[in-house]
């Protein structure tokens, strides 16, 4: 029988039709839990098994609480743990199951939509590859492009990082104040805000926004990353 090439290695799969054509698939996994892969998690997973392999061991691996193999701890947030996995340019952030990843990866999709649409390259919201999530987990695990160490302008405020110019982190600070009312505003004019969930910036903070100095735009010589909402 022919293998379908796209989802070789997972389970027949459920598509999830998203607001601007992209299609997601959702699996049932053999180990138990639910698997959504967004679209650019597709496509990133669609010509690398290693990567599909780790993806399913995941599980098995933070179960064990194990960081031996691809799992290795990264930062601790206010409610969770974020993890590098393997070499790769992505993090696995690790949730309680008080926080509803599904619910994250909706709002973060619309946001990341809005972002690219409305707003100046600086301001930008991480690739969001997957979820995965079941009753019998302690945890749910939510995977992401990884943004450089993560450094967020609470750090800044709190001065937790040495080497960076004064003159920058000022104007990253000062950049960060209109932040929000910026992305409030092209969220309240976006086409089709009804059918969005009600609050897309539940959890707006100086630790949520990442500033990624490494990746200087034309109007600013970083990029802010909004994360978390
Ligand atoms: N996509 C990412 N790239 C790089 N670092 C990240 C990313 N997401 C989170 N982090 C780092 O992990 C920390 C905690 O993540 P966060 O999603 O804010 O968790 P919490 O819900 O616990 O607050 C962040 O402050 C940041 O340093
Ligand atoms: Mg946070």
């Amino acid at each position: 029988m022919a293998e379908d090439r796209e989802s070789a290695g997972f389970p027949k799969s459920d598509f999830i039709a998203r607001y601007d054509g992209n299609r997601w698939r959702k699996f049932e996994l053999n180990s138990g839990g639910t698997l959504i892969l967004t679209a650019r998690g597709q496509e990133i997973m669609a010509f690398n098994p290693q990567l599909r392999k780790h993806v399913l061991a995941y599980r098995s691996e933070a179960q064990n609480n194990k960081q031996k193999d691809f799992r290795k701890w990264f930062k601790a947030g206010g409610n969770s743990d974020v993890y590098k996995f393997g070499d790769r340019p992505m993090v696995m952030k690790e949730a309680s199951t008080a926080y509803s990843v599904w619910n994250a990866l909706d709002r973060m999709d619309y946001l990341y939509g809005i972002c690219r649409k409305f707003l100046p390259n600086y301001i930008r919201v991480p690739d969001h590859y997957g979820i995965l999530y079941s009753p019998d987990l302690k945890k749910q695990y939510l995977l992401m492009q990884k943004v450089n160490e993560g450094l967020t302008v609470a750090d800044l405020l709190n001065d937790t990082n040495g080497n960076i110019n004064e003159g920058l982190k000022k104007l990253a600070i000062m950049e960060f104040q209109g932040l929000e009312d910026k992305v409030r505003n092209v969220i309240d004019s976006a086409p089709g805000r009804d059918q969005m969930p009600r609050e897309l910036l539940p959890d707006w903070s100086a630790g949520n926004v990442i500033v990624d100095f490494t990746t200087p735009t034309k109007e600013m010589p970083f990029t802010f990353w909004i994360i978390d909402q």
